[in-house]
Formats: C-alpha cells, sequence, structure tokens
C-alpha cells in the first residue's frame, strides 16, 4: 500500500468507518451519528447567539437531540458486541492485532480522533441543555398549558425582566440539582397528565427566599415610607372616581423597624403554623429576639398542643410577598387599576360597570375574544353616538379588558378571580390579618397589633379630592 497513492489513502482514512461499522446495527449507529453532527453544525449559530426563539426547538436541539447523538454512539460498540457473539466478521482479524500492523495504528487514531470531537459536541450539546432548561422560554413555554397562569402573570409583574430560576433555584449547585429532580418528576406528571388543576401554591419546598430575593432586594435597604395612592371607580354613569392615599411605613433593619424591620430585624424570628394548607389560617405564631424569652400567640380558643400537628415554618419574605410576581387581579381592582392609567377609557359612559359585567362571566378556554366583542357591543348597541366618535378609544379599552380576562382566567388549568390569596394587604384576602386581627394573645395578653398605623398612615380613605393629593399638586382627573 502506497502512501502516495491519494486514492488508498482515501481509503485508508475510511477502512476504520467500514470494520466499525460491518453489521446493520454498528451502520445504523455510525448513521445517527453522523446526522446529528451535521444537525449540530447547523446549530451552531443558535449556539453562539444565546438564545433559543421558541421553547420546542430548544426541547429538540438541546434535550432530544444529545440523547439521539448518544444513543448512536452506543450502537457503533453494542453492534460489535452481537457480532462476535454471532461470530461475524471481527474488527480487526488475527494477524492486525499488533502494534506494528498498519491497520490496528488507523483504527486507535481514528478512534481518537473521533472520540474528541464527539466530546466537543457532546458537552456543547449537555452544557446547552442545562442552560436552556434554566431558561424562561423553557420554565414558562415548555409546558404550555400548565405553565400558562404563571407565565401570563409573570410577563406583567415588575420582575418580567428577572428569570424563573432566579427566584425558583437561587444560587448554588445543590439547589440547582433539587430542582432539576423535581423537574423530571414534573415533566413525568405532564407526560402522564396527572398534574394538579390548578398548581397548588404555596410551594413547599421553594427554596427558602432570603437566598433569592435577597440577592436583589436586602432587608436592610427598604428604609423610607412609600406613597400609594389607590383609584377605586363606582358603577355609575361617569365612572365617578375616589381616592385612597395611604403612607406604607415600610421600614428595614437598621433605619427604621417599620414593616420590615419588625419581621426581618436582625436577631428577630417570627414562626407560625399554619392549620390549612394555603397557609390562610393562623392559630399560633412566636416571636423570638436573641437575648428575650419567645412570646407565643395563640389564636381566639386555640390550645397549644392542638397545633402541634401542623407544619411549623419561619417567616419570610414570600409569606407576605407570595405573590411577588405571579400576581393575580380581583375584577375589580383589575378593572380600576386600567381605568386610573388609561388603559381603558374612563369617560366612557358606565365603563365600570359594563367591563365588571362582561368579566365576571364564563367563557371557553381561549374564547377571551368574545370578552372584547362583547364591550364594543355594549357602545355600539347602547351608544351609537358615542361608538360612531370614539370607536378607535373603545376597541383599545376593549383589548385592555379582554387582557385583564386573559391574564387571570385559564379554564384549563381551573384557575379563576381569586384562586390564589394575595397576602399583601387585608381588604380581598386576610393578609397581614391572618396574624394582625387582636385575637392573637400572648399569656401576657399582649396581641399582634391591629393599629391601623403601626402598617401605614391613613393619609385619605375614599374620597373624592382628597386634600393631600392637591397638597402635592395631583391634578384629580
Ligand atoms: C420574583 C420571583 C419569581 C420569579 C421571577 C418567578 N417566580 Fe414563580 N413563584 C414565586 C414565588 C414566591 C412563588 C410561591 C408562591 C407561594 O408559595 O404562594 C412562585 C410560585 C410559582 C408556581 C406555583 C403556582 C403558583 O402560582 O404559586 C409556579 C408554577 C411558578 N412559580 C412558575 C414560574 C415560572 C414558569 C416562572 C418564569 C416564567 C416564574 N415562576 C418566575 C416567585 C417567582
Ligand atoms: C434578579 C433580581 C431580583 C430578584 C431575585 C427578586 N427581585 Fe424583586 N424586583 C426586582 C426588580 C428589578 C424590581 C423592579 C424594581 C422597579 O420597578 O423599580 C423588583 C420589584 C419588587 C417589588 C416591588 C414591586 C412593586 O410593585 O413595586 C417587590 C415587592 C419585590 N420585588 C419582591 C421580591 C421578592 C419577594 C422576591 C423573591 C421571591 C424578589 N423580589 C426577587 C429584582 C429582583
Ligand atoms: C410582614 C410582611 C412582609 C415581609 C415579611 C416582607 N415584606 Fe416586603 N413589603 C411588605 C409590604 C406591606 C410592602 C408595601 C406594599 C405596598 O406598598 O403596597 C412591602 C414592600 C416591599 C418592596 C417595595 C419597597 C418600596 O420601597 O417600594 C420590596 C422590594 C419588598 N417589599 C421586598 C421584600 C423582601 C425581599 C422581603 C424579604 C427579605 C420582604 N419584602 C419581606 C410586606 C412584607
Ligand atoms: C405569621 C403572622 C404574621 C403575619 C402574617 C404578619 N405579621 Fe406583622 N407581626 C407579627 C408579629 C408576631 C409581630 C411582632 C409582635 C410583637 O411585637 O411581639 C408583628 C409586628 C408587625 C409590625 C410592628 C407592629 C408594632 O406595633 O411595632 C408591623 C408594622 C407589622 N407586623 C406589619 C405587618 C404587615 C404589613 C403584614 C402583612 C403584609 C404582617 N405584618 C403580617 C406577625 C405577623
Ligand atoms: C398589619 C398591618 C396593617 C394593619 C394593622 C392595617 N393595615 Fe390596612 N393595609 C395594610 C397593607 C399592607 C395595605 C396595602 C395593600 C396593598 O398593597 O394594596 C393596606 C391597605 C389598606 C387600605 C387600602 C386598600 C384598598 O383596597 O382600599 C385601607 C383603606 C386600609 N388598609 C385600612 C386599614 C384600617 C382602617 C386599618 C385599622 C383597622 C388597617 N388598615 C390596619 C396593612 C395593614
Amino acid at each position: 500500500m502506497s502512501s502516495e497513492n491519494p486514492v488508498s489513502k482515501f481509503d485508508s482514512l475510511l477502512t476504520p468507518l467500514i470494520r466499525l461499522s460491518r453489521n446493520w446495527v454498528s451502520r445504523a449507529g455510525v448513521f445517527i451519528v453522523t446526522a446529528v453532527t451535521v444537525c449540530f453544525i447547523f446549530l451552531l449559530p443558535t449556539m453562539f447567539s444565546g438564545s433559543v426563539s421558541h421553547p420546542y426547538l430548544g426541547i429538540l436541539s438541546f434535550v432530544v437531540l444529545p440523547g439521539i447523538f448518544l444513543f448512536g454512539l452506543l450502537l457503533i460498540p453494542a453492534g460489535l458486541y452481537l457480532d462476535r457473539r454471532r461470530g461475524g466478521p471481527q474488527v480487526l482479524e488475527p494477524g492486525e492485532r499488533t502494534w506494528s500492523h498498519p491497520m490496528l495504528r488507523q483504527l486507535v487514531g481514528f478512534i481518537g480522533v473521533a472520540t474528541v470531537i464527539n466530546i466537543v459536541i457532546f458537552s456543547q450539546l449537555t452544557y446547552r441543555a442545562v442552560h436552556f432548561m434554566d431558561s424562561t422560554s423553557f420554565c414558562g413555554g415548555a409546558c404550555h398549558q400548565v405553565m400558562s397562569p404563571e407565565f401570563a402573570s409573570y410577563q406583567n409583574s415588575p420582575h418580567s425582566r428577572v428569570d424563573c430560576v432566579q427566584c425558583h433555584i437561587g444560587p448554588g449547585a445543590a439547589w440547582e440539582v433539587k430542582a432539576k429532580i423535581s423537574g423530571i418528576r414534573q415533566v413525568f406528571k405532564v407526560i402522564f397528565n396527572t398534574y394538579s388543576r390548578p398548581t397548588p401554591a404555596p410551594v413547599h419546598d421553594l427554596r427558602p427566599a432570603r437566598d433569592t430575593c435577597e440577592g436583589c432586594h436586602w432587608p436592610q435597604k427598604f428604609g423610607t415610607d412609600r406613597v400609594r395612592v389607590i383609584s377605586k371607580f363606582a358603577e355609575d354613569e361617569t365612572n365617578s372616581v375616589t381616592r385612597s392615599v395611604l403612607l406604607m411605613r415600610i421600614g428595614g433593619g437598621h433605619v427604621r423597624k417599620g414593616i420590615h424591620g419588625a419581621h426581618l430585624e436582625n436577631g428577630v424570628t417570627i414562626r407560625y403554623r399554619p392549620a390549612d394548607d394555603k397557609r390562610q389560617n393562623i392559630p399560633w405564631v412566636e416571636r423570638t429576639k436573641a437575648g428575650e424569652a419567645p412570646t407565643v400567640y395563640l389564636g381566639k380558643d386555640v390550645k397549644e398542643e392542638d397545633v402541634k400537628k401542623f407544619e411549623l415554618r419561619e417567616m419570610d419574605c414570600v409569606d407576605c410577598h407570595n405573590r411577588p410576581t405571579h400576581t393575580y387581579d380581583l375584577p375589580d381592582a383589575g378593572i380600576d387599576r386600567a381605568l386610573a392609567d388609561g388603559r381603558m377609557n374612563a369617560e366612557l359612559p358606565f365603563a365600570k360597570k359594563a367591563a365588571l359585567e362582561i368579566v365576571k362571566k364564563e367563557y371557553k378556554q381561549g374564547a377571551d375574544k368574545e370578552v372584547s366583542a362583547a364591550f364594543v357591543d355594549f357602545y355600539r348597541s347602547k351608544y351609537p353616538d358615542i361608538f360612531a366618535k370614539q370607536k378607535a378609544s373603545i376597541e383599545a379599552s376593549a383589548e385592555n379588558l379582554r387582557a385583564i380576562y386573559a391574564r387571570n382566567i385559564f379554564p384549563d388549568m381551573k384557575v379563576t378571580w381569586g384562586t390564589y390569596p394575595n397576602n399583601i394587604g387585608h381588604m380581598d384576602f386576610p393578609g397581614c390579618f391572618r396574624c394582625h386581627d387582636d385575637d392573637h394573645k400572648a399569656a401576657s395578653g399582649k396581641t399582634i397589633a391591629q393599629d391601623c398605623s403601626a402598617c401605614h398612615e391613613l393619609l385619605a380613605t375614599d374620597e373624592k379630592e382628597p386634600k393631600v393629593l392637591a397638597d402635592f399638586g395631583y391634578v384629580n382627573k
């Protein structure tokens, strides 16, 4: 065999391949590996750009593809093994099994080079797979139906630029592994269609919020009071508006006790035992402060020995902020906010009343267009003059009303108005008053305060033209 002959040089490159695929199982393996390598080359641009626009494309590229690749690789030795057991042709003929024989050297060289290439391809694909499974596109989009309520609320929240994993997994390898294992369990639930509807909350194995939230917000930081203006619209012809103005005592660990300081100050720990799965009924609360004896507060007619069986939980951010990003509306508040910020036109007669009636009706999954159609129809039939003049504004309001509905109602997942209670506040859900109800008493007779101004100064309550806003130069319109 002369090395000057180009044909035989090509031959000598191919011979190991031919030798390795003398049976159809190994041949299939070689074929699969080659095909995946070609796909991989086409995928390179996507991998360099770092993002996959469609979750299914991502699953295909980074989850299915590495699996097929590995399968193909394993087929090659499997075929050789089967062949050998059947007494078929050997990779190396007896005479070739010595280092001085060029066939053995070619084969070893070929396998060496192929292994390096395979390691590069496989490690890139799996690295990408892990990365991709941490992306918001995968978490929110891949199991489309299951995650649709959480994804929709997330996209419309102050955290819509924070990746799911930053709250759900946080830094560190241990939690990453834990999350992947629980993720696999969830994938099976989706495949076998045995997942709960709605997705249960609270999430019992959520990473303690102080490891996640505090990466971006830390309790010492919230020091100042914050003014909140809440606008409400009546169901009359002019949608007459009233406003409440609250000075929230946000507080913080160092600056001022306030809301955050009271529960999260250094050295203070508050623990509680909820009597129900949603943590809405709290019969037992304990506050400990370094250097002081613990204070236990018991709800009305509660005996300490009766509550021992309930979960014991240390209070952190999500006991109040349980909806920091998956924030759902109630119809009234959702529409009020849209009217207040101009997504819906508050000058349209009976806009609030009509909108409220429309969104409270039930529509089938995916039929949210009926919501906007009903709102447009209301004006077309009842106020044709206004409709003619303000068609664009009515249609825009209708579209925003539809969006409110679509963000909150998911018949497939059995999520509707009020499915997920929000623990901030005390008007729509028990919230702060789960503990601050003046009924939780310590042995000394001390209660967990319900004093209105401990949490906020009420500068105005449902007033037409609050003086404090006029003083601020706020134009009431
Ligand atoms: C700002 C932090 C944050 C981000 C970002 C975030 N979540 Fe959550 N999520 C939470 C918290 C906190 C809970 C727990 C609520 C509870 O225990 O009541 C939760 C709960 C959930 C639940 C359980 C059902 C429910 O509504 O309580 C699912 C499912 C979920 N998140 C999915 C996602 C997905 C998918 C994304 C990304 C698209 C995401 N989350 C982004 C904080 C976050
Ligand atoms: C990766 C950073 C990051 C993480 C992690 C994070 N947040 Fe935030 N958070 C933000 C940003 C950014 C904003 C928006 C700030 C703004 O709009 O001024 C925000 C806003 C908020 C707000 C104010 C919302 C409002 O209406 O003004 C609250 C409350 C909040 N986060 C709570 C939490 C809680 C609770 C967690 C943990 C479950 C958490 N955040 C985790 C970055 C983060
Ligand atoms: C006892 C309940 C409670 C706990 C615990 C709690 N918060 Fe808050 N937080 C509130 C309330 C109430 C507000 C004011 C909400 C409002 O103005 O509507 C608030 C406001 C905030 C804001 C907005 C601050 C601003 O100045 O606008 C952020 C950010 C925040 N919390 C993050 C956190 C983080 C992170 C944790 C955990 C370290 C946490 N909170 C723990 C009740 C709590
Ligand atoms: C799990 C029970 C629990 C929940 C829920 C809870 N708190 Fe508290 N809160 C306590 C305890 C316990 C204390 C400390 C009482 C004491 O001084 O011994 C406290 C103290 C406070 C204080 C200080 C009161 C004072 O007089 O100094 C404020 C302000 C406060 N909480 C605000 C809130 C707000 C706002 C919410 C809802 C977002 C809330 N808390 C939810 C248990 C709770
Ligand atoms: C333990 C803390 C706490 C106590 C005590 C408390 N509140 Fe509140 N309240 C809140 C929080 C937190 C909110 C803000 C909710 C939000 O962010 O929308 C709120 C909101 C409100 C609002 C505006 C909500 C709306 O939708 O109109 C009113 C009005 C109000 N409180 C009245 C009172 C009155 C009256 C008392 C005294 C009986 C009281 N609160 C006691 C924590 C408290």
